[in-house]
């Protein structure tokens, strides 16, 4: 892992997490790992990696998510760029689920923290982690074994998952959008609307795009490349134009926001269901006449 060393993180930021990170732990994890092995046999054959994203350093490291340095201080590091908590952060995207979804999707899903909570949720449900660096797969894959849950990696890009169409449940991404240009994200809004069922939701959370708009400051500090990008966006019009329905954005603390949007019926589904919500309303609810008081 190689550092830019004239960074904002660089310079003062690193230094502070470090007195935090047992930086020893995390040397040995590394080092306990047989990267090549581990990634060739997570890794889809052939798969071509996307110029904004291999051309790119994140948080100033070269070769952004592609190496085993990014994939095992990702965890330890995120753990405070998410206050007040990040497990109450990620939570505010599990609590806007609507109904029990039986397939999930996660884009982007890294070491896969938000994959593993959606798989607690919904012990029940498929759930499927999708991520472009077979590093960050590795990590995701000791977690969700430590835990002793059942979780499927994919290595993948988040805009073109040759998954099938209209077989999802629920598709989520955490802290995906920031990283990707604009017209990647508006791919991936695409793509989660192709992969949903009638009826099926999608869910966003990433940083506040207000709050980032207002304190310019924050834009430099965790050297994005497209942090500033997104910042001045919306993804609420992205999910839009995406032909969500329902779309809506809250605040999750100072920092973050959920974006949800639902994919709309077929139409004749629509009907369907108004006629039986007529039924309903007019005779009770067992279809018969209510009794008239
Ligand atoms: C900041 S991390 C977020 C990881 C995880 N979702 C979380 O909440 O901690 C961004 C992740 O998105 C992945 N990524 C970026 N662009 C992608 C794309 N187009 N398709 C799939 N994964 C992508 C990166 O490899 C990285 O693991």
């Amino acid at each position: 892992m190689v550092n830019r060393k004239d960074t904002l993180w660089e310079q003062f930021l690193q230094p502070i997490v470090g007195i935090f990170i047992d930086g020893k732990q995390l040397r040995q994890l590394y080092e306990s790992i047989d990267w090549q092995r581990e990634c060739d046999r997570l890794s889809t054959p052939d798969l071509v990696y996307p110029d904004y994203y291999k051309s790119q350093n994140f948080h100033g490291i070269e070769g952004g998510y592609l190496n085993g340095g990014a994939a095992t201080s990702y965890d330890p590091i995120t753990q405070y760029a998410l206050p007040p908590n990040e497990t109450w952060v990620r939570q505010e995207l599990i609590d806007r689920i609507q109904g029990t979804p039986r397939r999930i999707l996660d884009l982007g899903c890294g070491t896969g923290s938000t994959t593993l909570l959606l798989k607690k949720a919904f012990p029940e449900a498929e759930v499927i982690g999708l991520d472009l660096s077979p590093y960050m797969l590795v990590m995701a894959e000791r977690k969700a074994e430590a835990a002793g849950v059942d979780i499927q990696w994919r290595h993948g890009k988040a805009e073109e998952t040759g998954l099938p169409e209209a077989s999802f449940d629920l598709v989520t991404a955490s802290l995906l959008f920031h990283e990707t240009p604009p017209a990647v994200a508006k791919s991936i809004l695409r793509e989660s609307f192709r992969l949903l069922k009638g009826g099926g939701q999608v869910l966003i959370l990433d940083g506040n795009q207000r709050t980032l708009r207002q304190v310019n400051w924050l834009t430099e500090v965790f050297e994005e490349p497209y942090i500033k990008a997104y910042a001045t966006d919306s993804v609420d019009a992205w999910m839009g134009s995406a032909g969500f329905e329902a779309v809506q954005t809250q605040d999750v603390w100072l920092l973050n926001q959920v974006t949800q949007g639902m994919k709309p019926l077929p139409v004749d589904e629509q009907v369907y269901q108004r006629t039986q919500r007529r039924t309903i309303d007019d005779f009770g609810s067992e279809g018969i006449p209510a009794p008239a008081y």
